[in-house]
Order: C-alpha cells, then sequence, then structure tokens
C-alpha cells in the first residue's frame, strides 16, 4: 500500500429518474462539494457551509464511516483521519447530497491508499449504500448514467450529456426526506402503467444518447413515482405539465425531490422567461425557492491535484457558489 500523505475530491451533485427512470437515470450537476481526507493521529472533523450544519463531528459521520469501509475492503488500517469537507450541495432537497457524500469519501479513501479499489468496485460500494445507483453513478462518473442493481452488483453505461444540454433547477426552502418520499410510492403497478414507464424510460435513453433533443419533452413522462409525489411538492404537477409552454424541453421532479429540473436548450431565447413562470408557479404556492442553473457535469468525481501546498478552504476558494 501506498498511503497518500492527503487528498482531496471534488464531487459533483447529481438529479435522479430524469422522469420516468425511476431508480435507473441519473445525471451529475455542476454544483459540487470537496472532500480532503488525510491520515492523522486522532480523527478530527472541520465541516464547512451552511449545507453541513449539524452533522456529525465524530467516528459516526458517513465520511468516516465510507473511509473505513475501503480500508476493510482493501485490507489496509487507517484508523484516524482529519477530514474536511465544504459543500454546495443543499440536504435532503433531491439533488443527491449523500449520494455525493458517499461517493467522495469513497473515492478519496480509495485514493489516499493507491487507488486499489477499481471504479466499478465503488459503484458497487455506493449502491449498496445508497440502495439506489442513479445518484451514485453520476456522482461517480459524471454525466448521464443508466444503471441497473441486482442487489449485489451494477451494471450501467454512461452517456454523454448533449452539448447544448443545461437545466435550470428550482430548489424549494423546505426539506423532504427521500423515505418520507419514497413510502408514498406504491408496491405494485397497474401493467399499463408499467408500460408506459418502460417505454418513456426507453425513448429517453435513445434520445439522450442519440442528441434528439426535440424528443425530451414526451419521453420525460411518467407514471410511477410523480403522480404519488405531487402533494408533496406543491407546484410540481403544473410545472410538468406547462413547463415546456415556457421553455423547457422537458420537466420531472428531481430525484425523490422537492427540487424541481427542467431540461433546456442553452441557446433558447426563453431562458428568462422559463425562470420567471417555475418561481411564479412556486411562489403562487407559498413557497420560496432558489433557482440554480446548472450544466451536466461531465468529469464526475475527480481527485485534485496534491501538488497545491494551500489549506483546503484557500484551494477549493474561486469555485464555490456560496
Ligand atoms: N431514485 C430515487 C428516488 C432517488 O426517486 O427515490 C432519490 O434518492
Amino acid at each position: 500500500m501506498s498511503l497518500q500523505q492527503r487528498v482531496t475530491v471534488k464531487v459533483p451533485a447529481s438529479t435522479a429518474n430524469l422522469g420516468p427512470g425511476f431508480d435507473t437515470l441519473g445525471m451529475a450537476l455542476s454544483l459540487y462539494a470537496w472532500i480532503e481526507m488525510k491520515p492523522s493521529e486522532q480523527t478530527v472533523f472541520h465541516l464547512y457551509g451552511d449545507h453541513l450544519n449539524g452533522l456529525p463531528t465524530d467516528r459516526s459521520n458517513l465520511i468516516y464511516e465510507v473511509a473505513q469501509m475501503v480500508f476493510n475492503e482493501a485490507g489496509v488500517s487507517v484508523p484516524e483521519l482529519e477530514i474536511s469537507m465544504f459543500s454546495d450541495i443543499p440536504l435532503t432537497r433531491g439533488l443527491g447530497s449523500s449520494a455525493s457524500a458517499i461517493v467522495g469519501a469513497l473515492a478519496a479513501a480509495n485514493a489516499l491508499i493507491g487507488s486499489p479499489l477499481s471504479d466499478d468496485k465503488l459503484m458497487d460500494m455506493a449502491t449498496s449504500l445508497e440502495k439506489h445507483p442513479d445518484n451514485v453513478g453520476a456522482s461517480l462518473y459524471g454525466g448521464i448514467i443508466a444503471a441497473a442493481w441486482d442487489g449485489s452488483r451494477v451494471d450501467h453505461i454512461r452517456i454523454e450529456p448533449h452539448q447544448d444540454l443545461q437545466t435550470l433547477v428550482i430548489v424549494p426552502d423546505f426539506e423532504l426526506s427521500t423515505s418520507k418520499a419514497r413510502n408514498v410510492v406504491p408496491q405494485q403497478f397497474d401493467k399499463s402503467d408499467v408500460v408506459h414507464n418502460i417505454s418513456r424510460s426507453s425513448l429517453l435513453v435513445a434520445a439522450l444518447a442519440s442528441g434528439r433533443l426535440d424528443m425530451i419533452q414526451r419521453a420525460m413522462l411518467d407514471r410511477i413515482h410523480q403522480p404519488y409525489r405531487a402533494s408533496l411538492v406543491p407546484g410540481m404537477t403544473e410545472i410538468l405539465e406547462h413547463a415546456v409552454e415556457h421553455g423547457a424541453l422537458g420537466a420531472a421532479l428531481s430525484g425523490a425531490g422537492p427540487t424541481v429540473l427542467t431540461l433546456v436548450d442553452r441557446h433558447d431565447p426563453r431562458k428568462a422567461e422559463l425562470e420567471q413562470y417555475l418561481m411564479e408557479t412556486m411562489g403562487k404556492e407559498g413557497i420560496n425557492a432558489t433557482p440554480l442553473w446548472l450544466d451536466p457535469d461531465l468529469d464526475g468525481v475527480t481527485v485534485l491535484s496534491d501538488q497545491d501546498e494551500r489549506p483546503f478552504l484557500d484551494r477549493i476558494k474561486g469555485e464555490v457558489k456560496a
């Protein structure tokens, strides 16, 4: 094992499902968290940014636990860690914050011990922790991921996003836990709804892979989770039905919500109109929200150069949004 003195990773947020691809499709977004990990005499955390307030600063922290899983898997011992983290990714809003923390921790711990584990192994480990592959796959590989999980192994294919594809996400100021949003999804479905989603999800993958942006609107329709989650996200149903009339290529609930995602052609002249429509629709429901124009992230988690000797926050300053 070649133990590094310090590793820093940058890991993207993600949006899951893209409408019909429940627990199957994900796309990485240009909103990031950074994790620095060092072997240490004693475990200590430095958590920065509003989105990490209140998270544990002892060994029960997810980052520490996930790092130890990597060391166990690789058969090495690095019991004490100094961990620094900054995140621009809001928690429990449907932008994959827990997936990015898991992927960031896996990648940082693996790099710290000389990268003995393959990306595919990290993908299997991340999915076992997260229980679905869509967010973790996007954060790990970047771009768009189509993935299937059999309970132990993930099969996945990465799709390069079309260069004109951009997103506008509307992030409500209330939290919605993934477990609450999963509990409202039924256990069984009518055959017609299953066929509806299989056909749209297949069409969406074909449209994204072949750059048929014109097909996105009709391919993003879903009948197996969004209708059941609608009551948890006021304004969502209207946005899903009408966002395309204001310039969106298509719209979906982002992951388990409450963030709403629109896909947009970055050259579309109606971007300001779309943002105004989305904010007003949320506003009519009494919901304060933040609009974020985000690009698809193409790289997934990346290990930053270790040549830069400056302290953690100085190294990432200039990149952070907050
Ligand atoms: N596919 C998941 C869901 C993403 O929709 O519940 C949430 O993490």
